[in-house]
């Protein structure tokens, strides 16, 4: 949810921080903050709203005192904020107190010492803020992390009370006795005026990272904070402590044991993480699609035709013994989720279910050794799909992931993992994510027909081909996205879209519609063409406009003409039918008031294709109504709470 880095080296921490934050931004923008630790003082600077508004407040400190020895010719100043080199920052996705600077992260202990930031969610912070007043501790916040300021603070005086000798490791021991105290979700950065050249970190249940670099060290959310500086990171373990100087990396867990963090090779670098030209990230991720379902594709067949996945601690057997399977996931990876619940049925004839993480375990589903729970994740953090994970691994169910981030919870805690290679994904709206999720999808489908013996290899490598001709059409797809811009500013003004779709393309219908709500803030919905009648079909005025997910002609002909009777019932009433539909199908124009072709393709592959002009039409109208595209309002990219 928020976004937090930490930096110590030689170098001026704040502007790294700052760079951090920016490529962190997506992870939550209510309001942003920073504390660099200067000589003997911490310089704490805290903003609500974007980014920029911190930068503003910052002004030229943050290019740091060369600048202002330069302006003013006089005897250098004291040490500023733009020369500290260790520092902290943070931007945030508000869930305790609202978005105001006094909530803002970095929180101070009382004496202006220690300052902390957190990402997650403090359980029993009601608990400790009272223990806290009790001792004459006044809050200034409303939030649940000013809590851990004077914990920490509190630690620190103990331990040195205690004869502790002051230094890095002391921060390290103050950061795991406050950890004990705490429940929840929680990732944690602090740094002490006193301390100087070090910074403390904590996880649990949600991301950190370390970024090793010579003679420096970071810890970020995720390692787009650090790309530019380095791609060689570590990631941390559940409940581990991470003490970094500028020399070097401690990891220990709550209690103080030595432990070990995984080291990791980053693939893609900080180009990967910028605009490009693009207007927005959103246009950029939409254009990378056909590179980023070619690299999800890239060397996953092995030479005897069998399907590879990148971690497996399943053995064939296992996979032999699946006698159901349960998707979970949320938003848009739930809707890959459905598209993918036809194929694997289809191909496997495996009952599969398809299932909103946040809603799994509350319902007790019937799980056991032979079910397989497929998690799907772009993030990879979001906390409803890790305790649906989680709740089905007590169950002894089979875990596996779907996930584009390396180094995250979800992976680490599956029992096997298929990485979708979509590069970093920074606009909220997933769109390279959820083609890519679809590929995996389709491979685990295959990979599950084959090693059950349900499919030969020649029937995979066949649908396999087929999948490696969908970064060409893609491209296809998006050269003839003008006509879908055009439209998109004709419909900015419309009340409310609806979409419409049968098998594969009903999930395509409802992420549609979930791009168009969480972007344009429009009234959107998705329903299955048949359930319109039951009563849907009262929203539909003189010109509502109504998206129509067409399938093949040449793959279920019946299930294309009940689209196609879908299609006039909606225009009966007045509908503004805009069809969605495979070149070549000559049966739909007379009741399309706006047509777009897609390349031809198997049925239950079209999604890969249809899905791209609703993501399209979903961007441009947001940006014809003046809304921020990358960033809309009250979303956060990643989900770390439940
Ligand atoms: C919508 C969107 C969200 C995510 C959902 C799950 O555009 O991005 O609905 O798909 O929050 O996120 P991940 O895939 O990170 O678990």
């Amino acid at each position: 949810m928020c976004g937090i880095v930490g930096y110590v080296g030689a170098r001026p921490a704040l502007g790294i921080v700052l760079d951090g934050l920016r490529r962190l931004e997506y992870r939550g923008y209510d309001s942003a903050g920073v504390a660099i630790v200067c000589d003997d003082e911490l310089r704490t600077e805290k903003r609500a709203g974007k980014l920029a508004n911190l930068e503003k407040a910052l002004g030229d400190e943050r290019f740091g005192s060369t600048r202002a020895v330069d302006q003013a010719a006089a005897s250098p100043p004291a040490i500023g904020i733009g020369d500290g080199t260790a520092g902290i920052g943070h931007t945030r996705w508000a869930t305790h107190g609202g978005p105001t600077d006094r909530n803002a992260h970095p929180h101070l202990s009382r004496d202006g010492r220690v300052a902390i930031i957190h990402n997650g969610i403090i359980e029993n912070f009601a608990k400790l803020v009272a223990e806290l007043e009790a001792d004459g501790v006044e809050f200034v916040s409303d939030t649940d992390t000013e809590c851990v300021a004077h914990l920490l603070a509190a630690a620190l005086a103990d331990l040195r009370d205690a004869g502790e000798p002051d230094g890095p490791q002391l921060l390290a021991a103050a950061m795991r006795r406050v950890c004990q105290r705490l429940e929840g979700a929680f990732t944690l950065l602090a740094v002490d005026a006193g301390i100087p050249g070090a910074v403390v970190g904590a996880r649990r249940n949600s991301p950190l990272v370390v970024g090793r670099g010579p003679g420096e060290h970071y810890l970020a959310s995720d390692v787009s904070a650090f790309i530019e500086h380095t791609r060689d990171a570590v990631e941390l373990g559940q409940d581990q402590v991470v003490l970094i100087t500028a020399d070097s990396i401690e990891i220990t867990d709550f209690s103080g044991a030595p432990a070990l963090g995984r080291d990791f090779h980053i693939d893609w670098d900080a180009s990967a993480a910028e605009k490009s030209g693009y207007d927005y990230f959103m246009l950029k991720e939409i254009a990378e699609q056909p590179q980023a379902v070619a690299d999800t594709l890239l060397g996953r067949l092995t030479e005897s035709g069998e399907i590879m996945l990148d971690e497996v601690r399943l053995t064939d057997q296992d996979l032999r013994d699946v006698d159901k399977v349960f998707i979970v996931a949320c938003g848009t990876a739930y809707h890959s989720g459905m598209v993918a619940k036809y194929a694997i049925e289809h191909w496997t004839r495996i009952p599969c279910e398809v299932e909103l993480a946040s809603e799994f375990r509350y319902r007790d589903p019937v799980l056991d050794r032979s079910t397989l729970v497929v998690a799907i994740s772009q993030s990879g953090e979001t906390m409803d799909t890790l305790m649906a994970l989680r709740h089905a691994k007590e169950q002894k169910a089979r875990v596996l992931a779907i996930c584009n981030t390396n180094g995250s919870t979800i992976p680490r805690e599956s029992d096997a993992v298929l990485y979708t290679h979509g590069g970093p994904e920074i606009a909220v709206a997933s769109t390279k994510a959820f083609l890519t999720q679809l590929v995996a999808c389709y491979l685990i489908g295959l990979h599950l027909a084959q090693v059950r013996g349900i499919k030969y290899a020649d029937e995979v490598a066949a649908v396999v081909s087929q999948l490696q001709e969908m970064p060409d059409k893609l491209r296809r797809v998006l050269d003839a996205m003008e006509p879908v811009r055009e439209l998109a500013r004709d419909l900015s003004t419309a009340n409310q879209v609806l979409f419409i779709g049968r098998h594969v393309g009903y999930p395509v219908a409802l992420e549609g519609a979930l791009k168009l709500k969480e972007l344009a803030y429009m009234h959107a919905e998705g329903f299955a063409a048949g359930e319109l009648k039951h009563g849907p079909i009262a929203l539909i005025d003189l010109g509502t406009p109504v998206v129509c997910v067409v399938p093949s002609p040449a793959g279920r002909g019946m299930l294309h003409d009940k689209v196609v009777s879908n299609i006039q019932e909606v225009r009966a009433r007045g509908a503004r039918t805009v069809v969605i539909a495979e070149e070549g199908d000559l049966a739909v124009a007379p009741y399309a008031d706006d047509l777009i072709y897609v390349p031809r393709t198997p049925t239950l592959l079209a999604p890969l294709l249809t899905t791209v002009p609703l993501q399209v039409l979903a961007c441009e109208i947001a940006a014809a109504r003046g809304h921020d595209v990358d960033q809309p309002r009250n979303l956060a990219k990643s989900v770390t709470v439940e």
